[in-house]
């Protein structure tokens, strides 16, 4: 892949400038540091290899050279977006699941707040960073992630959740580029909707652990984990869980994450 490629194969997606390169520390950071040159809305920047790539609670992300899909989209979100910023950790997602779906007709799951799952294991991450003005905010990367083939699937040992990748679930090969497409259109279509009803209907509906018992773990596994019954997403993106007495309490997007947990 080159720029001038990459370039014509996203055409007519209504992007911004568009950056590829070979190898890369990390597009977010890439990304970072553009979004304050000036980097208009909706500008890309994509990666064969990263090197220093990131994951969310200060995690590394490995990258390797033709199995992955690195990429960071820069938003400059209008006033309207600006007020629901917590919502878009979510997009990422929606980009990617509903271009797996949509592409190879497999049933990607979300599992709250961003990570997607394929048979219950982790093909994607996204990392969203934001920077500020003092109180206003100049833009936000969107970081994404992918396991496109085994060789991007971190040893068990390395994961805090059980990853798979696409050719994996998918049983046959599957085309970098075609999918980077797919997703980026998916995701501009749903950065119009963030914060609609149709929104919240896809988050919930593709809720992994929906209706099941779960654990929320701090992100840096300090104590403090709470337990609970998966509800549903609440208006401001905070997850809806139920005690074993059906009494119900949120859970914001912050530092946590979640997993399956024993039934009660
Ligand atoms: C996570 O699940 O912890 C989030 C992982 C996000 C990884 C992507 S890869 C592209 C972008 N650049 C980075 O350094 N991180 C994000």
């Amino acid at each position: 892949m080159d720029t001038e490629t990459l370039i014509q194969q996203l055409d007519g997606l209504g992007l911004g400038e568009i950056r590829y390169a070979e190898q890369i520390s990390s597009t977010n950071e890439v990304g970072l540091t553009w979004l304050g040159q000036g980097a208009p809305d909706l500008s890309l920047v994509v990666a064969d290899e990263q090197t220093a790539g990131r994951g969310r609670f200060d995690r590394r992300w490995v990258t390797r050279p033709g199995a992955a899909l690195a990429l960071s989209l820069i938003l400059r979100p209008t006033q309207a977006e600006a007020d629901r910023l917590r919502l878009f950790s979510a997009l990422g997602a929606f980009g990617v699941a509903d271009a797996l779906e949509g592409l190879y007709g497999l049933a990607p799951q979300i599992k709250w707040p961003n990570d997607v799952l394929l048979n219950f294991h982790k093909v994607a991450g996204i990392l969203v960073e934001t920077a500020w003005i003092g109180d206003r905010i100049q833009g936000m990367v969107i970081g994404i992630g992918v396991n496109v083939n085994p060789g991007a699937v971190p040893p068990p040992e390395e994961v805090q959740f059980p990853a798979t990748s696409v050719e994996e679930a998918l049983g046959r090969a599957a085309d970098r580029w075609q999918l980077l497409r797919e997703m980026l259109a998916r995701l501009v279509y749903w950065r119009g909707r963030v914060g609609s009803p149709e929104f919240y209907a896809a988050w919930e509906g593709r809720l992994a652990f929906r209706g099941e018992w779960v654990q929320i773990v701090s992100g840096y596994d300090t104590p403090g984990d709470l337990e609970g019954r998966i509800q549903g997403i609440n208006p401001d993106g905070s997850l809806r869980l139920s005690d074993a007495d059906g009494k119900e309490r949120s859970v914001d997007i912050g530092d946590v994450h979640l997993r399956p947990a024993r039934s009660k």
